[in-house]
């Protein structure tokens, strides 16, 4: 397959938000990440993802947008974005932008002149029905909580909604619509960015008579004429956000012979905490087996005909460390072994900001204590639905988009020094001893560590293009696997749990990273892993075995 430069790449994500306040207002801004472009040049990372900048009436988070060519004033100008596209372009590091384009805000001008008047010209920019039997037109539900459909008395019909009552989506299927989707990314391409990230673009092709909400008939047809007007012509990173997606589905956006997408973002490893058939809130024990059979799968299956993102955490999903990892004694050892699996494997890897510190899931009190649009809702229909406040407190605490959402944690100044002021949202308190300041100044911290992973990433090709082998895929534990290419063999292993492990492999290990202190060469024939070991070995094979 051909090596794109973003094959070698890893991306940082950006919570603009929540990531560093430049003056004073609580909210984070495009000038402080401005300045802190050093922090990022230091860990490597040479593209940087930003959730949603653009104008937005923030009913969730930004992707809400109101003006598609305008940053949000609370986030700066479109002169602080210029300049920063300029700096990270000066340090090597392109810029990615969320593009969400399946809905707007209900405060865009297009759905402003849509619910104006049936007859109005930008009426088809979105979907509208009649209702039926005095309500609405079918039993299609928002992701957020209720019916897909909410009724305007303005022209007496339902638009359609997947998201918030304030996201209406748009009709994809009206050209004209699409014309207009092409010239704002050609707005954006010109002005110099490295690509897009595509906000659930798995909707686009939506038929909601049929009820079809992902993976619509026209969806890849959509795509391939997004390829054809707008990135195709130029070398950029695309990436589609796809909940639902399987590998043959994975294939059809990232093969190149298909010129759709650079890359999918899936999260099938992500959903193994929920039961199955049931809802995402409701929980159920995690189990390594089960992982290993899910990142094996893609792993497998996406192997020269499309390309994959490695990532454990963005903005909304909880924080990795408190999840597979843990949050007490080991959570420097176990965000770095998190950390050494998923960078092991082919695919482009993400870092979700103040992963790289460890940051932890927030220690909420109160189900009222969550903010974002989709808990409140959930608190709201489980309290109904008669959830103790203890249930309900459980669920949000492990799957709240908030525990990612909190201010980075910069130092052990007041406010973890994201802001000088009061922040839009509460610090995590352990700050105090987790921050960017403290991890700067320790070298065993997570940091350097990731630093360490980012830069093997482009100098070994063998992370890139070698092939994937499983070993003991049922072993409760130990998540061990093998890389090839050109003749050389490396094995990633690592200890998932806070108790010891037994291991054996036919050979020894020279040891290219690990979170641990390893002997010059290890024999792997009878190993016993430290709580939450992880290592990167360079594999010499014994005479037997060859
Ligand atoms: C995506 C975003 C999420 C947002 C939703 C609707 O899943 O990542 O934050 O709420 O789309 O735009
Ligand atoms: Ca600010």
């Amino acid at each position: 397959m051909e090596q794109n430069w973003w094959k070698n790449s890893v991306v940082y994500q950006i919570y603009p938000r929540s990531f560093c306040d430049s003056n004073g207002d609580g909210v984070g801004d495009l000038n402080g990440i401005r300045s802190k472009l050093w922090y990022l040049e230091q860990l490597g990372v040479d593209v940087l993802w930003l959730s949603p900048v653009y104008c937005s009436p923030n009913a969730d988070n930004g992707y809400d947008i109101s003006d598609y060519y305008n940053i949000q004033p609370e986030y700066g100008t479109m002169e602080d974005m210029k300049q920063l596209l300029d700096q990270c372009n000066q340090r090597g590091m392109r810029v990615i932008m969320d593009l969400v384009v399946n809905h707007t805000s209900d405060e865009h001008t297009w759905f402003q002149q849509s619910r104006s008047s049936k007859t109005n010209p930008y009426r088809d920019f979105y979907i509208w029905r009649p209702g039926k039997d005095g309500g609405p037109p079918n039993d299609l539900s928002s992701n957020f909580g209720g019916s897909a459909w909410e009724y305007d008395p303005e022209t007496q019909e339902y638009y359609l909604h997947f998201y918030g009552k304030k996201q209406p989506d748009l009709n994809w299927s009206n050209p004209r619509l699409r014309q207009e989707i092409w010239k704002m990314m050609n707005f954006w391409i010109d002005l110099g960015i490295g690509g897009f990230r595509m906000d659930v673009i798995d909707l686009i092709g939506k038929d909601p008579d049929q009820g079809i909400r992902e993976n619509g008939p026209k969806l890849h047809e959509y795509l391939q004429e997004m390829n054809r007007e707008t990135f195709g012509k130029h070398d950029l990173l695309t990436v589609g956000e796809c909940w639902g997606a399987t590998p043959d589905i994975g294939r059809l956006y990232s093969d190149p012979d298909r010129h759709e997408l650079s890359m999918i973002f899936q999260f099938e490893q992500i959903q193994l905490d929920k039961q199955p058939g049931g809802h995402r809130w409701d929980l159920k024990p995690l189990e390594l087996p089960d992982l290993k059979a899910v990142f094996t799968k893609w792993q497998k299956e996406l192997d020269g005909h499309g390309w994959n993102s490695l990532f454990w955490s963005n903005h909304d999903l909880p924080r990795i460390v408190s999840r597979w990892g843990t949050d007490g004694a080991y959570r420097v050892e176990s965000a770095k072994m998190l950390a050494t699996v998923l960078h092991g494997m082919k695919g482009t890897p993400y870092i979700y900001q103040g992963e790289e510190l460890g940051m932890t899931n927030m220690p909420f009190a109160s189900p009222d204590d969550f903010t974002d649009i989709e808990s409140r809702n959930i608190c709201r229909e489980r309290r109904a639905a008669g959830f103790s406040e203890e249930e309900i407190l459980t669920s949000l605490r492990a799957k709240a988009r908030d525990n990612a959402r909190t201010p980075m944690q910069w130092s052990q100044e007041p406010q973890a020094g994201f802001t000088t002021g009061t922040p839009w949202f509460p610090v995590n308190p352990n700050y105090t001893h987790i921050n960017a300041q403290q991890a700067l100044d320790d070298p065993d911290s997570i940091f350097y560590y990731y630093q360490k992973l980012v830069a093997l990433r482009k100098h070994a090709p063998i992370l890139t293009q070698g092939s994937y082998e499983l070993l003991c895929p049922q072993d409760p534990d130990v998540y061990a696997y093998l890389r090839r290419w050109q003749g050389e063999t490396w094995l990633i292993l690592c200890n998932f749990h806070q108790t010891t492990a037994s291991f054996s492999y036919p050979g020894q290990g020279k040891a290219i990273l690990s979170n641990y202190s390893q002997p010059e060469l290890r024999d792997l024939t009878h190993v016993s892993l430290r709580p939450y070991e992880a290592a990167i070995y360079q594999i010499q094979e014994s005479e037997e075995s060859l």
